[in-house]
Parts: C-alpha cells; structure tokens; sequence
C-alpha cells in the first residue's frame, strides 16, 4: 500500500444499503493520501449479493472488492473478519476513523456489548477505547427498544450513530443522489470535509463519478 496520510477501516454488515457501501469505496478508491481496511460479514456478502446482484467470495478478499467496488483498488487492504490479529486490532496502529456501512442492529448490539469476537466488532471496541472516530451507519425500521438503548449506549461510548436516513430537500432526481446524500455526511464525519460527493449534492448536481 502507498504512504498515506489518513487511514481508514471500512466495514460492511448485513443491514440493508449496500448501495452505501459501494458508494463510499467508490469514493476512497480515487481519493489521494487514503489507505483503506476493507471488511465485511456474512449477511453483509449475503446482502451485497441480493441488493447488488454481485458475486461475493469472502475467503477471496479480490472478488469482495471487484463485486463492491467493480476494481481492486491499490489502496485497499482487505482483511478476513476472523483475523483478530490484524494490525488495526492493536490500539498502536492509528485508524483515523472507522466507518460500519451498512450497520446492521447485531453488529450494533455486539459492538454495544463489547465482545470483541470478529475483527469488526474488536476493530470498534479499539477505536473507542482509543477515542478515536467510530462511525456507525446503522439500519432499521422500525426501531426496538433494545436497538434505540444500544445506540444511546455506543454514542456515550463515544461512537457516532448516523442513520442511514436520507433528507429530500434536495430534491433528489435520483437513487444515487439519495445514496450521496448518506454518504456525503458520512465523509464529514470521517473528516474527508472536502469529499467531492458532499460538495455535488450540495450544489444539487448530478452524479458524475
Ligand atoms: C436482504 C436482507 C436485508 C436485511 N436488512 C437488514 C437491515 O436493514 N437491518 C438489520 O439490522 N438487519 C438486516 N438484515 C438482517 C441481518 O443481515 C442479520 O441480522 C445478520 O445476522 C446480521 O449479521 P452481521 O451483523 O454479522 O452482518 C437483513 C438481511 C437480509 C438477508
């Protein structure tokens, strides 16, 4: 991987919304000084597969990253869900923000609970433990208790909860202006404040990437 300023962990569950998914690597696959850990579950490759009519092969990280993105991008690192011991397991190797989109509600309670079972869930405990940027795009409607009390729980950890929950006053034409919108406050929160996604919709301009 090339030297890059910011470092990122992309994980995928197995909520609806993998349009979300594909759009936001989509995005760090051409931005400069980006490195990027790509991860994903099993319900996220099931979803991938359905939402996306992709082949998703998790024991073969360039098949997960040809289904999601459609390349395999020099700058994205794919790492297997049970290697704990992956160098973003460890809080002395610095992510600057770690993004779970789509967050499904198990991935949500597992990482409210702590449990640290799956690279996923132990790279989340770390970013916390770290207070480092933890970015969770969760998806659901509608809402138990349960899921509502474990984002209350991961947002005082620290933890950002952004709902992939769209906003129309921008008059979207289309369903990759409402993706964008998603995705555009989701490289806010990551810092990428120039992200290019953000700057279009904002100017209410089609998608040209
Ligand atoms: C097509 C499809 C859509 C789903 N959508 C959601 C969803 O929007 N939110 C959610 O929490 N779970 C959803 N699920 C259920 C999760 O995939 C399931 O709870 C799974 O165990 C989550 O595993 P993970 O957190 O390891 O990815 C969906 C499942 C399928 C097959």
């Amino acid at each position: 991987m090339a030297v890059a300023k910011r470092t990122y962990v992309v994980a995928v569950t197995g909520a609806s919304g993998a349009l979300y998914a594909r759009r936001l690597c989509g995005v760090l696959a051409k931005a400069k000084g980006v490195r990027v850990h790509l991860l994903m579950s099993e319900a996220g490759a099931r979803v991938a597969r359905e939402e996306l009519g992709v082949s998703v092969d998790l024991a073969d990280g360039a098949s997960v990253m040809r289904g999601l993105i459609g390349e395999v991008p020099r700058n994205f690192r794919y790492e297997r869900l049970e290697d704990i011991g992956a160098s973003f397991a460890s809080g002395t190797y610095v992510v600057d923000a770690m993004v779970v989109i789509p967050c499904s509600m198990g991935t949500l309670g597992r990482i409210a609970s702590g449990t640290g079972a799956t690279l996923i869930e132990r790279g989340a405990d770390v970013q916390l433990k770290e207070r480092r940027n933890l970015i969770l795009v969760v998806r659901e409607t509608p809402l138990s208790l349960i899921a509502i009390e474990n984002m209350a729980r991961v947002a005082r950890a620290g933890a950002c909860v952004l709902p992939a929950m769209p906003g129309y006053y921008h008059l979207p034409k289309t369903v990759e202006e409402v993706v964008d919108f998603v995705v555009g406050k989701v490289l806010v929160q990551m810092g990428e404040k120039q992200g290019q996604i953000r700057r279009r919709v904002a100017r209410g301009e089609p998608d040209g990437q």
